[in-house]
């Protein structure tokens, strides 16, 4: 057991060491049922094709050593629940830990997982709930307690409850400033609210300890880098982009994401960045088929469209197509619904058609969020809308959604000074006079 909770404490905290110990933990114990089906977890979180041999053969170990040595209900619901997962019914496996966590509700591992998947359905409730359930049963002599406490901050945060989840995340990082997804949900407050500063001296005092993370670590750089932008210090940008957030070229969806979704930004911002595309094409085309995330889909198809790869970006979405009509669960719905239209719209904007990409946004803004992701991550793809009907020159719409987000973030830079074109655009020189300013007070506030 020893091995396993050390296991279970690694990849609580993205330590690179989690999949060594849980082999040591099968190696020490060949019929451990909890070790071969934690195999398989960490196999899934992967989101990648290449692991479903994996993950089959975990099952069937975990499978053989319960019938060799009998399981408890947690194990068995446990083995469950990544049977469905690996089938692509992601309820059935929500049900299942859900299921646990009513019994054991100390069960951090069934929580952890549950929260992963409510994250990656977009739903943002459940991800501070998942958790908010079972706080009863946790108190500061619980080991692991700060991780929940991190873990409850991150839903707090998605929930838009900044404040507590400010609170919240400042107390788990107390308690454990190893903490990374509570200093992760911290950043992503100071991000929500503008803080760059504060945000960018979390990311320094913080980084002996999230730079010897596994790939997290990227994610982290990303979260700088996003700050960076909203400063313009776009050669900064691209530095970190070059040695830090790209450093290791994987084909790991997170770091497909934020690199896909930091070029488009640059570009987007006029800055050339070159043949970067290519190395993230290649990758994508090769998981063009993989369709077992698809909020990883659409990174996928963000740096195929961005790199001009028309066939395979074609083929990429009617295989997504088929994907979907295969499925009946939630994953093949949000694909069909989401997924489709979003890449179809990502394509276009590549292929400059903007007036097509507003026709695909525009009637499924509100759902993205279902697409999975933070609001940070999500927020590109509402940015691409704006920028879509600014290209187009349907001012009208872009005023309407510019109105809409500098009410929502006031606080963003990226929010006036989009606002203040759009409405120069509309001949209100008086509105973007004014919406300058606000961009330039922001500026100045977070440079002096
Ligand atoms: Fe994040």
């Amino acid at each position: 057991m020893r091995h396993f909770d050390a296991a279970i404490t690694a990849y609580l905290g993205f330590e690179r060491e989690a999949g060594a110990h849980l082999e040591r933990a099968v190696a020490a114990d060949p019929d451990f049922a909890m070790g071969h089906c934690a195999r398989g977890y960490f196999l899934k979180l992967f989101a990648d094709r290449a692991q479903d041999t994996g993950t089959a053969e975990a099952i069937a170990a975990a499978r053989k050593s319960v019938k060799e040595r009998g399981a408890t209900r947690r194990e068995r619901n446990h083995i469950a629940a990544l049977s469905a997962w690996h089938r692509g019914d992601w309820q059935g496996a929500l049900d299942r830990w859900e299921r646990i966590l009513l019994d054991e509700p100390l069960d951090i591992l069934a929580l952890k997982l549950v929260n992963h998947l409510y994250f990656y359905l977009g739903d943002s409730l459940n991800v501070r709930d998942s958790v908010a359930r079972v706080l009863y049963a946790w108190n500061a002599e619980t080991p692991g307690h700060g991780f929940v406490l991190g873990m409850y901050a991150f839903g707090l945060e998605e929930c838009g409850d900044y404040v507590g989840a400010d609170a919240v995340g400042q107390q788990a990082i107390e308690i454990n400033p190893a903490d990374v997804w509570a200093i992760h949900a911290v950043l992503h407050v100071m991000e929500m609210q503008g803080r760059h500063r504060e945000g960018t001296d979390l990311l320094k005092t913080s980084e002996s300890v999230w730079s010897r993370c596994n790939n997290f670590a990227n994610h982290m750089w990303w979260h700088g880098a996003l700050l960076l932008m909203d400063l313009e210090r776009y050669h900064a940008v691209i530095d970190g982009y070059d040695n830090r957030i790209r450093a290791e070229r994987t084909d790991h969806y997170l770091d497909i994401a934020n690199a896909t979704s930091l070029l488009w930004r640059l570009e987007e911002a006029g800055i050339d960045v070159g043949d970067r595309w290519g190395e993230l094409a290649d990758k994508a085309e090769a998981r063009s088929r993989d369709h077992l995330l698809p909020f990883a889909d659409v990174h996928f198809m963000m740096a195929l469209a961005a790199d001009g790869r028309t066939e395979v970006a074609e083929t990429m979405l009617q295989s997504m197509m088929a994907s979907a009509a295969k499925g009946d669960g939630v994953a093949a719905i949000v694909t069909r619904d989401i997924g489709v239209p979003l890449c179809a719209a990502l394509r276009a904007y590549a292929d400059q058609d903007y007036q097509r990409v507003v026709e695909l946004l525009e009637p499924i803004r509100y759902d993205l969020k279902y697409l999975g992701g933070s609001h940070a991550q999500q927020d590109l793809f509402h940015r691409t809308l704006v920028s879509a009907a600014l290209k187009s020159q349907q001012f009208g719409i872009a005023r309407a959604l510019m109105s809409e987000r500098t009410a929502d973030r006031p606080s963003s830079i990226w929010n006036w000074r989009t606002y203040a074109r759009v409405l120069a655009a509309l001949g209100d020189e008086a509105g973007a006079v004014g919406a300058w300013r606000k961009a330039r007070d922001l500026l100045i506030g977070l440079t002096l």
